[in-house]
C-alpha cells in the first residue's frame, strides 16, 4: 500500500508540473484530486489496512492529499494570466498624455481671419507655384524690377516661380469676380533669403483687397488702424511712410507703435517706439484695367503683412526658425492655447 501511495505521489507531482495550462491541470485535478481520483481510491484501501497499520497510514494519506492539494494550488496560480487590474503598479508617477496643440501660425492666421472675417473680408486661397504673369507681370511689375531678380526669386520651368509673395492671390480673385470683392489671403511665400534669426526662406503673407466704387485710402488706414487695435490693443496708433510698390499707387509702409512699451521704446523696437508691418495702397489703376476692371468706376486698396513677424511678437519668439523646426519642446508650448 506505501508502494502505491509512493507511486501515485510520484505521477500526480510530475503531472501537476509539467501541465502548461488551466485546461490540462484541470484535467490532472480531476485524475488524481477529485471525489472519483487515485487519491480517494487510495482512501477505499484503508478499510483493507490492519487495525494497527490504519492510523499511520491514514495519515500518509491525508498528508498525500494536502501535499498534491497545495501543489495544484501553487500551480494554478502560476497557470493564470496576470489580469490587467494587478499589473497596475499604482505607486508608479502616471505617464504624461500630451493632446497636440495648434501651431502659433495656425493661431495667428485664425486671429487674423477672424479680425478681418468680422469686417466683411472672405478668405482666398491660391497656388504656391505661380505663373510669372500673375506673380509680376499682371502685378504691374516692371522688367527692371529687383523683385524679378534671380537673386531673390526661385524661378521653376515653362513661365513658373515659386510665389515671392500672396498678392497675385488679388488677380487670381479679380480675374474671376466683379466687385465689390473684399478678401483677405494668408499662406506660403518663398525667396532667396539668407536665413538668420528674423529671415527664412519661406516665411508667411495675408495681402488683403478691397475693391469698390469710391474705396478711399481713409478706408485703408481705418481697416488696418482696426485690425491692429484688435490685435494688438486699443492704444495701438498707426503710421503710413511713403514707400514704392509695382502694384499700387500711392504705396506706404505700415508701422505699428510698440505692443510691448507703447511707444516709449524697449528693445524689440530697437528702441524706435515702432514696429514695422507690411506694406499697403491704393490698388494701381493699371492692375485693375489688366482685369478687366473700369477705372472710372472702381478704385480699391491693397495690403500684405507678414504672419511670422505678428507670431513671433505675440508668442515671444524670438528665432524665426523655432516656426519650421517641428521641435516638439517648442511646439508643446502652445499645449492648451485655442484659437479665438
Ligand atoms: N507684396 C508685398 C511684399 O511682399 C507686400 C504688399 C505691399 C502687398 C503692398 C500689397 C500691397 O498688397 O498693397 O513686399
Amino acid at each position: 500500500m506505501r508502494a502505491e501511495l509512493d507511486k501515485i505521489r510520484q505521477e500526480a507531482t510530475a503531472a501537476l508540473n509539467s501541465a502548461t495550462d488551466l485546461a490540462a491541470l484541470e484535467q490532472v485535478s480531476i485524475k488524481y484530486l477529485s471525489r472519483k481520483g487515485a487519491v480517494a481510491g487510495l482512501f477505499k484501501l484503508l478499510g483493507q489496512a490492519s487495525a494497527e497499520d490504519r492510523p499511520a497510514f491514514g495519515q500518509a494519506l491525508n498528508d498525500l492529499k494536502a501535499e498534491l492539494e497545495a501543489l495544484e494550488a501553487a500551480r494554478k496560480i502560476a497557470l493564470t494570466p496576470k489580469s490587467k487590474g494587478s499589473s497596475i503598479d499604482t505607486t508608479l508617477p502616471g505617464r504624461a498624455q500630451w493632446i497636440g496643440s495648434y501651431h502659433p501660425l495656425t493661431l495667428v492666421m485664425r486671429e487674423i481671419t477672424d479680425i478681418f472675417g468680422s469686417m466683411g473680408f472672405r478668405v482666398a486661397d491660391g497656388p504656391e507655384i505661380e505663373l510669372v504673369k500673375y506673380n509680376f507681370d499682371m502685378l504691374n511689375t516692371p522688367a527692371w524690377h529687383p523683385s524679378r531678380d534671380e537673386s531673390d526669386t526661385i524661378y521653376l520651368p515653362n513661365g513658373f516661380v515659386v510665389r515671392t509673395e500672396t498678392s497675385p492671390v488679388q488677380v487670381r480673385t479679380m480675374e474671376k469676380q466683379d466687385p465689390p470683392i473684399r478678401i483677405i489671403s494668408p499662406g506660403r511665400v518663398y525667396r532667396r533669403d539668407r536665413p538668420d534669426a528674423t529671415h527664412s526662406p519661406m516665411f508667411h503673407q495675408c495681402e488683403g483687397l478691397y475693391v469698390d466704387k469710391g474705396v478711399t485710402m481713409a478706408e485703408l488706414k481705418g481697416t488696418l488702424l482696426s485690425f491692429y487695435r484688435a490685435l494688438f490693443g486699443q492704444q495701438t496708433k498707426l503710421r503710413f511712410r511713403p514707400h514704392f510698390f509695382p502694384f499700387t499707387e500711392p504705396s506706404a509702409e505700415v508701422d505699428v507703435t510698440c505692443p510691448f512699451c507703447k511707444g516709449e521704446g524697449c528693445r524689440i523696437c530697437k528702441n524706435t517706439g515702432w514696429l514695422e508691418m507690411g506694406g499697403c495702397g491704393m490698388v494701381d489703376p493699371n492692375v485693375l484695367a489688366g482685369v478687366g476692371y473700369d477705372t472710372e468706376i472702381y478704385t480699391g486698396f491693397a495690403f500684405g503683412l507678414g504672419i511670422d513677424r505678428i507670431a513671433m511678437l505675440r508668442f515671444g519668439i524670438q528665432n524665426i526658425r523655432l516656426l519650421t523646426d517641428s521641435d516638439v519642446r517648442f511646439l508643446r508650448q502652445f499645449s492648451g492655447i485655442t484659437p479665438r
